[in-house]
């Protein structure tokens, strides 16, 4: 426990030992530290939307000499950050200390005139730098460093993998890979603010808000940015009528009902964005989905977007997501693990249909933290229960109340590795009464299935809604059946150590690289991953095996 605490410190959080039984039952009380894990999920909000405010996103020539770009301006002001990256061309993100800045950087932008074509004078933060000469801005022959916006190809993901010394740094590897860089959040939080001028045409006050994996801490590089138009802000909305004298209020236009309302919003927004948003493709209205939404390419940034409005429990379910991802570093670990696991299997997809959403396979991971002997969560009851007066939060008659204070939270002494845990998700799934019980972590408990379908995972803050209620039997079937052969695998030795190639660079995968590999096929050569057809469990262990001996031959 002592040593724990220790860890905890140098880690950069205080801790206080608030009770201490005997090493099972050792109690700590994690004190809040300085970084953004540790921030409530509105203050991180709030810093990053009034960050992007202050921001610029500009194409620049592909070798554009950065001293020479950052000293053309900072003539407007002082410049906090400032990076580039690759997306169908150059462009820098460029913060300036202070919104002025914009107004300057305004006043001496042009809107560009084209031959034969008209352009439509929106002056928005998406700028291009031109060079009419003769300022020489070419970096020598090399191109400004830039900050990678995707992540890396699954086979090279599982070469990397192989070469580390253990799973646990398996694991710790392979979310280092795919989590999401703070330029990449930054960005995300620019592309939602650029939205919002073009929002702003109608609601001057509203705001634009990411949510989803872009903002919940499970997001990878390259995932979607989901993004929520709030009306809520604007002022008036909540304004109480006095009770006695004159007051004024708005004429407003009426609508059928609530959705409807958003429905027409959205139209109209989308509208905007496909006439007159620069860099915005592709727009489609997908108004009459349950959750209506526009969905675009933003191609200076390479974002697939989906905009929602109205949308404030998914914004719930975003933050205490986030929440849970803060508690533990094992949570976000085994979270990317899993996630990953379940792509290279196709167990989830980009396309929707039947299979297993990213979300419920989230809330899966987080429901069997919930179950181990030491619990590593704590139940969202328990998080309701320590919540304060400002968290309170009820949604279309839902009670979404849950704590947002780190530092309220009490976490129980839980020990077990990585590794132990990978394996003992796979083995708590492959063994998981689907067929009676449903997944609740608001009880942290299983509970009977209330109505038939195949996998049933209660809507943490609309209980009568399951949240995996389009995924069906065969689906269901194919997980459970590749989360025993997991199982089965990490407990064979040759699996889970390193074999004495890795040393010679002979790197034939192991303990989670072996588990993200496709196919018995594609083993011996990692190269050329093709889809394909599964194989049956036993001929795609066996390929394995017979991979480990080969390179241990070779070695
Ligand atoms: P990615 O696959 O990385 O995009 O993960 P994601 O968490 O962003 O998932 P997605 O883009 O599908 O959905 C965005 C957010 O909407 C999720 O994080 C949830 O908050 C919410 N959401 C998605 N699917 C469901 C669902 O079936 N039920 C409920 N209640 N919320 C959902
Ligand atoms: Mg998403």
């Amino acid at each position: 426990f002592h040593q724990l605490s220790r860890w905890l410190v140098s880690d950069g959080a205080a801790c206080e030992e608030v009770g201490y039984g005997g090493p099972r039952l050792a109690w700590l009380h994690v004190v809040c530290d300085s970084k953004d894990g540790n921030k409530s999920f509105y203050t991180v909000q709030e810093e990053k939307i009034e960050q992007a405010e202050r921001s610029v996103l500009i194409s620049c020539p592909a070798k554009t000499n950065e001293k020479k770009f950052l000293s053309y301006l900072s003539r407007h002001g002082d410049i906090n950050k400032c990076f580039f990256y690759e997306s169908y061309g150059t462009y820098a993100v460029v913060e300036f200390s202070n919104k002025e800045s914009l107004t300057s950087l305004h006043e001496g932008t042009a809107i560009p005139s084209i031959n034969h074509e008209a352009t439509v004078p929106f002056k928005s933060r998406l700028l291009s730098l031109r060079n009419a000469g003769p300022v020489d801005m070419s970096n020598g022959q090399s191109a400004p460093p830039c900050q990678p916006q995707t992540t890396i190809h699954i086979n090279e993901l599982i070469q990397r993998l192989s070469k580390e010394a253990s799973i646990d740094q398996q694991i710790s590897s392979l979310t280092e890979t795919y989590q999401l860089t703070e330029e990449n959040v930054c960005l995300r939080f620019l592309v939602c603010s650029l939205l919002k001028d073009i929002a702003a045409a109608y609601f001057p006050e509203c705001t634009i808000r990411p949510f989803g994996s872009s903002v919940n801490g499970f997001g990878k590089l390259g995932c979607d940015l989901d993004m929520f138009l709030d009306l809520d802000g604007i002022s008036g909305r909540n304004l109480k009528r006095p009770k006695a004298g004159l007051s004024l209020e708005y004429q407003t236009k009426r609508s059928a009902s609530e959705r409807a309302g958003t429905q027409s919003i959205l139209s109209v927004i989308g509208e905007c964005v496909d006439q007159f948003g620069p860099g915005c493709v592709g727009v489609q209205k997908i108004l009459q989905a349950r959750c209506p939404l526009v969905r675009f390419a933003h191609q200076p940034s390479g974002f697939q977007c989906d905009l929602t409005a109205n949308n404030r429990v998914a914004m719930k379910s975003s933050e205490l997501l986030y929440l849970y991802g803060g508690l533990d570093r094992r949570v976000r670990c085994l979270v990317f693990s899993v996630r990953c696991w379940a792509r290279a299997h196709s167990i989830t997809s980009s396309i929707p249909g039947a299979w297993i959403s990213n979300f419920s396979l989230t809330v899966m991971v987080l429901f069997f933290l919930q179950r181990r002997t030491i619990p590593i969560l704590p139940t969202l009851d328990h998080l309701k229960e320590l919540a304060g007066p400002l968290d309170k939060s009820v949604i279309e008659g839902n009670d979404c109340t849950f704590v947002s204070d780190f530092t309220k939270i009490r976490l129980q002494d839980n020990t077990e590795t990585l590794e132990q845990l990978l394996q003992e998700f796979f083995e708590f799934y492959g063994t998981f009464a689907f067929n009676r019980m449903s997944i609740n972590i608001r009880k942290g408990r299983e509970q009977n299935k209330p109505e038939m379908s195949p996998l049933h995972i209660q809507n943490p803050f609309e209980p009568a809604l399951n949240v995996s209620k389009n995924v069906n039997g065969t689906q269901l079937e194919r997980f459970v059946a590749l989360c025993r052969e997991s199982a089965w695998m990490l407990q064979q030795r040759e699996f889970n150590v390193p074999h004495s190639g890795s040393a010679t660079g002979n790197n034939a995968p192991w303990g989670l690289a072996a588990l993200l590999m496709p196919s018995v096929s594609q083993v011996a050569g990692v190269k050329g991953r093709k889809k394909r057809k599964r194989e049956p469990a036993s001929e795609r262990i066996k390929g394995l095996l017979e991979s480990l001996k080969n390179s241990e031959v070779k070695s």
